[in-house]
């Protein structure tokens, strides 16, 4: 049986992981209406993601004997000023989530919970992939301000990536 202090943490990640993929699914379209197609292709891509994680939780939550709750986490990401600052939200938010993954498994750690721990693993590992995948785009901007290029080449590679 959960204890009350981390169903409750794991149900506010069910709402940031809700909140991921509404959000992603706003970069997306602001994407695609700007004519970036790739950068719109793993936005919606990041959108299903998200939901996946949310389900990992939801369902964890239950066969843990838990009781699930999808509330609203608060208002979508800001509206991206540009194609690079598009990524930066993408960053940011995933430091956001990677920090509050870290603060539940310290409870869980805390509280000698160790299947919840056990499940977090998971999460951690793929909040290092998250991040890198978003750094690595902009590290990918930032040599194209330094030395010349093109976006439209990024973007390419972007629709590539997932197979666009
Ligand atoms: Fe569900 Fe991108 O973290």
């Amino acid at each position: 049986m959960l204890k009350k202090e981390i169903q409750s943490a794991l149900n506010k990640q069910v709402a940031m992981e809700e909140h991921a993929s509404r959000s992603y699914l706003a970069l997306a379209l602001w994407a695609d209406e700007a004519g970036f197609e790739g950068a719109a292709a793993l936005f919606y891509k990041q959108t299903e993601e998200e939901r996946g994680h949310m389900m990992k939780f939801i369902k964890y939550v239950l066969e843990a004997g838990g009781s699930p709750v999808v509330s609203d986490y608060g208002k979508p990401l800001p509206r991206p000023k540009s194609f690079k600052n598009l990524f930066e939200i993408g960053l940011e938010h995933e430091k956001a989530v990677t920090k509050s993954i870290h603060a539940i498994a310290e409870l869980a750690w805390k509280e000698k919970d160790m299947a919840t721990f056990n499940f977090l693993q998971w999460f951690i590992a793929e909040q290092v992939e998250e991040e890198d995948s978003f750094q690595t785009i902009l590290n990918k901007i930032g040599l194209i301000e330094e030395h010349g290029g093109s976006l439209y080449m990024l973007d390419r590679e972007l629709a590539m990536k997932v197979g666009k």
